[in-house]
């Protein structure tokens, strides 16, 4: 039984990689580094021949226009290629993602979807890391509250969906314990980091000036920044219960995972 991670040396990919490592279960990760292109389908059979399951977290994002053409390919492929169990990285709220989530399942492979809410470590591994490390914190978001949710946590919930005896054909809403509007949240990374962070809610140009700054490119910058938009209406703003169903644990707090970070010197 080998476990294909499709994104493997990224943020989520990375961590349930490593986890798999641990157990000493037949793992190996795919990326453009390796000869995998999602841009490119002609490089897609040979990386999903002779895996049994695979963890799928597509780049840059799930949401985007275009992504539930390829999910279906994939689909298609894999069962096409015998695999047992898919595992597919998906966020809440977002209509992109479900026409995604729908499309990799239309291949008829047993799917097990985490709809995750914002990563914490949006703060520290991407593309807040900057901003946070500069002390001040410029988003196009309103005065609305998410629940954000430890990457950690959710790579054991991919743990558990991959390797447990029988497949999850389930959809499951992943978020933090707590909700927090991006001000608390800077509050938060102020009083831990014992530094100055400050946030402002700016417009979407705003916003995608800092990112191109930060060396994010416009293609990836612009729908992010309207994605930013789209799922801060409030839609989002409550807490769910998929890491206590899955995990039999409570999930992690923001302050928390900022404490680890600081911990393992992030943000120096
Ligand atoms: N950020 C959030 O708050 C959030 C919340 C919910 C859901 N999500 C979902 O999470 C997913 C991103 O997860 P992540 O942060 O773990 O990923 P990530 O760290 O951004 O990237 C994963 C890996 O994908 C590879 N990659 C990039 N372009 C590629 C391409 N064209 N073909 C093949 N591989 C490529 C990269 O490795 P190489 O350079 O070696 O190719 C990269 O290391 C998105 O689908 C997003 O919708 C994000």
């Amino acid at each position: 039984m080998t476990t294909l991670i499709l994104g493997g040396p990224g943020r989520s990919g990375s961590r349930v990689f490593d986890r798999l490592t641990v157990t000493a279960a037949p793992v190996r990760f795919a990326s453009r580094r390796t000869g995998f292109d999602w841009d490119d389908r002609g490089t897609w059979a040979t990386t999903v021949r002779g895996s049994t399951a695979a963890y799928v977290c597509f780049t840059p994002d799930l949401a985007f226009p275009g992504v539930p053409a390829k999910m279906e390919a994939l689909g298609v492929l894999a069962a096409q290629a015998g695999l047992e169990r898919l595992v597919l990285l998906s966020g809440r709220g977002e209509e992109g993602a479900r026409a995604s989530e729908a499309a990799l399942r239309s291949g008829g492979v047993p799917t097990t979807v985490l709809r995750c809410s914002w990563f914490q470590q949006n703060f520290s591994e991407h593309f807040l890391s900057g901003p946070v490390r500069r002390g001040r914190l410029r988003l196009p978001a309103p005065d609305v509250p998410e629940a954000f949710v430890d990457l950690d946590d959710v790579a054991d919930a991919a743990v558990l969906a991959l390797t447990r005896p029988a497949p999850l054909d389930a959809t499951y809403e992943l978020s933090g314990p707590e909700l927090l509007t991006f001000a608390q949240a800077a509050e938060i990374l102020a009083e831990v980091c014992r530094r100055p962070v400050t946030f402002e809610s700016v417009d979407v140009p705003t916003f995608v000036e800092d990112l191109a700054a930060d060396g994010i490119p416009a293609q990836e910058a612009e729908p992010l920044a309207h994605l930013f938009t789209d799922i801060l209406d409030g839609r989002n703003a409550s807490l769910t219960d998929g890491i206590q169903v899955l995990l039999d644990r409570q999930p992690s707090s923001l302050q928390t995972y900022a404490q680890r970070t600081v911990e393992a010197g992030g943000w120096s």
